[in-house]
């Protein structure tokens, strides 16, 4: 596996990361002497990002697989190789599941999860040939764990993207290869989430799904907001340690597990 223990003078590439998680984690990356590249669809934001951390931007759009691939020819071609993709970059937006149209579920699971699985075919080559090890991290989140009315469309992608990196995980299991996986699983963080449609393509028609500054409502004001550089120190714990999941807020626990001994109750109830 790779060491992140001597990360300096590794390659790692950050989707998303011109913003919140992404940038956190860039930001953190940087810092121990990786050379990092940032991947966002949002060009400014990304240049300025890049600038201030001492990283390399490449505009990429993480749903079109052409442009994740050009994103891995590109790194291989100025670096000769990559250590750690994290694939981060995410939207969210709300809306009860029969408001939201074709349009609306085509965003968010061309980002969410086309996004990852676009990574995935792209960076798994690179990774495994890199003689010193590589090292996958995702962005899925505490919504793939349970769920939350007005998020379903949110929600829906983030379970689809941990069942894609549960499963790939145990397929890297016993191949030989050295790439580890983590999947980070973060609660409230202070991001620019809450603002997704700022990505949303303008070629895909309107749908019924719209931003929401969850942190600035009342049910959000009573969750615990963490800011990203602490999720990124967590994500990073979590690859030294080999963990599979890093999650953020364990009082969310609850939630979780209530859903599980629901579903661990109908799984023993008499069929008859
Ligand atoms: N903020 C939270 O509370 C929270 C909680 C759990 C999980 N997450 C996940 O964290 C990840 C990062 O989100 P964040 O909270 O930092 O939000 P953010 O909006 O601050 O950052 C997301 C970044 O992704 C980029 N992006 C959006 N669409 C893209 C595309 N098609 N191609 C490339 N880049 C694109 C944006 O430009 C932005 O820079 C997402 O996967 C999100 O679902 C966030």
């Amino acid at each position: 596996m790779f060491d992140m223990d001597n990360p300096a003078g590794k390659v790692a590439v950050v989707t998303g990361g011109a913003s919140g998680i992404g940038k956190a984690a860039a930001r953190l990356l940087a810092g121990r002497g990786m050379r990092v590249v940032i991947a966002d669809i949002e060009q400014e934001a990304l240049e300025q990002a890049a600038a201030e951390i001492g990283a390399t931007a490449i505009p990429t759009d993480v749903s079109s697989e052409q442009s994740v691939q050009a994103l891995a020819d590109e790194v291989q071609r100025r670096f000769g190789g990559v250590h750690f993709y994290f694939s981060n970059a995410g939207v969210a937006s709300t809306a009860r599941i029969e408001d939201m149209t074709t349009s609306d579920w085509q965003w968010i699971f061309d980002v969410n999860v086309f996004g990852v699985i676009h990574g995935i075919r792209a960076f798994l080559p690179l990774l495994r040939a890199n003689e010193e090890g590589g090292h996958f991290a995702v962005t899925a989140s505490i919504a793939g764990h349970h769920v939350t009315p007005m998020l379903g469309g949110y929600t829906v992608s983030k379970f689809a993207v941990m069942a894609l990196a549960e499963t790939l995980a145990a397929e890297l299991a016993g191949t030989g290869d050295k790439i580890g996986l983590t999947i980070l699983c973060p609660g409230p963080v202070s991001t620019q989430l809450g603002a997704s449609q700022r990505n949303r393509p303008g070629a895909l028609a309107a749908g019924g799904m719209v931003d929401s500054n969850l942190e600035a409502t009342e049910e959000g004001a009573k969750l615990r907001w963490i800011d990203p550089d602490s999720v990124a120190a967590i994500l990073l714990r979590a690859i030294k340690r080999g963990d599979l999941y890093a999650f953020t807020h364990p009082e969310m626990a609850p939630l979780v597990l209530e859903r599980n001994r629901q579903v661990e109750a109908a799984l023993n109830a008499p069929i008859e």
